[in-house]
């Protein structure tokens, strides 16, 4: 072995195979062609493939309601402004996340406040988020990261104690259970993406679920222009916009329902079976299994990486090899959220942010370790492969871990 025989370094790949996502066949193509020939592409009064599909997803979720729009960023504002947050009121949030499940809470008007992440599993540490609490917190919005359900009865526990509401950030976890339950199904409301990259997609879209029959009237009218059942078609009751999704969204997504469920169990099974490969590799520890969620749905396989066993080799180095091997995987966020130039540079145009807010002090070193030392993601797509695949994940490590010692 030398040097030049990593993939990077022009030399043969551990892997050479294509994941394909979307997954789809002649199914798909026929559904929509069909909902082109109907013309009935829009969806003015939420109803036809759209009220189906929602029908569907929270049978699939076992929640009362599903209301879909527009994408997951939409999804988690509307369901703050149904759960009756006011200007000023502070979100708990993690900063190991997307920027939408931060920014969508300055968009409603609130105050992301930041709690660390426990450093096993990358979710919101509750022990962080009680210290986080303030007698302005309304709501905790944790990130079933990657697919790993959070804590959800610690959290429950703080949620009740402190008279909180919980919006799960199920972004990441279509098909993924807590203790028997499906997530999104355990908070206030839970809100899920279906956007090109997600587990379960229509390109973009997304949906909110929840067993409240006033959340759900309250997303159901914000989605529809501030529409009521049963009202006038310009009659408008509060400040919504158009966020509906379309036909064809809808008539994709319940065929790729169809597929979920067998998926969601395919990466889980692999997930174990690479935890269970990388475990005697120096410097390589996957985030641990066995917090109570019965299916993860790794949208990301997380490693957390460790340079010291790697001849210092700095984690983005190490990610860059690893892609080029042939492993379809990727270095992450670059830097926690509250770091991003909106929150240090308080860039927040005409929203009611209050003076007192400030970031510049904000440290959360568990998230910050995960950005610039640990955290590398293997992709969603990569872990619908087969037990070989997983093999030669494994296989990519142990050639970089070899040539940079050479
Ligand atoms: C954790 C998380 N929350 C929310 C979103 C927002 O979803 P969308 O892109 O559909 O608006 C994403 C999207 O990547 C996400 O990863």
């Amino acid at each position: 072995m030398k040097k030049s025989d990593l993939a990077i370094n022009g030399g043969p790949k551990t892997l050479d195979k294509v994941f394909p996502w979307p997954v789809f066949d002649e199914r798909e193509v026929e559904v929509l062609a069909d909902t082109v020939r109907s013309g009935a592409w829009g969806n003015p009064n939420c109803d036809g493939e759209v009220a189906r599909f929602e029908e569907q997803y929270a049978g699939y979720c076992g929640t009362r309601y599903a209301i879909s729009c527009v994408n997951g960023s939409v999804a988690l504002r509307l369901a703050l402004m149904a759960c009756g947050v006011r200007p000023g009121d502070e979100v708990i949030i993690p900063p190991y996340t997307f920027i939408a499940t931060a920014s969508i809470v300055a968009e409603a008007n609130c105050v992301p406040v930041f709690a660390d992440i426990a450093p096993d599993t990358y979710n919101l540490d509750p022990v962080a988020v009680e210290k986080a609490i303030t007698s302005r917190t309304r709501v905790i919005m944790p990130v079933h990261f990657a697919g790993q359900a959070c804590d959800m009865d610690a959290l429950s526990a703080l949620a009740h104690q402190y008279g909180l509401k919980i919006i799960e950030d199920a972004a990441h976890a279509h098909g993924a259970a807590y203790k028997g339950k499906k997530l999104g199904s355990i908070g206030d409301a839970g809100c899920f993406s279906f956007q090109s990259s997600k587990n379960l997609t229509s390109g973009e879209g997304g949906i909110v679920t929840t067993g409240d029959e006033r959340i759900a009237a309250m997303v159901d009218s914000l989605r529809n222009v501030g529409r009521v059942r049963g009202g006038q078609w310009y009659e408008h009751h509060y400040l919504g916009c158009n966020y509906r999704i379309t036909q064809f969204q809808a008539a994709l997504l319940m065929l790729q329902l169809g597929r979920l469920e067998a998926q969601t169990h395919t990466r889980n099974e692999n997930g174990l079976y690479l935890n269970s490969l990388l475990k005697d590799i120096p410097g390589i520890r996957p985030l641990t299994r066995g917090h109570g969620e019965t299916l993860h749905s790794y949208h990301l396989y997380i490693i957390r990486y460790d340079k010291q066993y790697f001849n210092g080799l700095p984690k983005r180095e190490f990610a860059a090899m690893l892609a080029a091997e042939g492993v379809p995987s990727f270095m992450g966020y670059p830097e926690p959220l509250y770091k991003q130039p909106v929150f240090q540079k308080k860039n927040f145009l005409n929203y009611a942010i209050p003076e007192r807010v400030d970031y510049s002090g904000v440290c959360c070193p568990v998230a910050e370790r995960a950005c610039y030392e640990e955290g590398v993601w293997i992709l969603q797509h990569a872990m619908l492969g087969d037990r070989e695949d997983m093999e030669k994940f494994a296989e990519a490590i142990v050639k970089i871990q070899k040539a940079v010692y050479l």
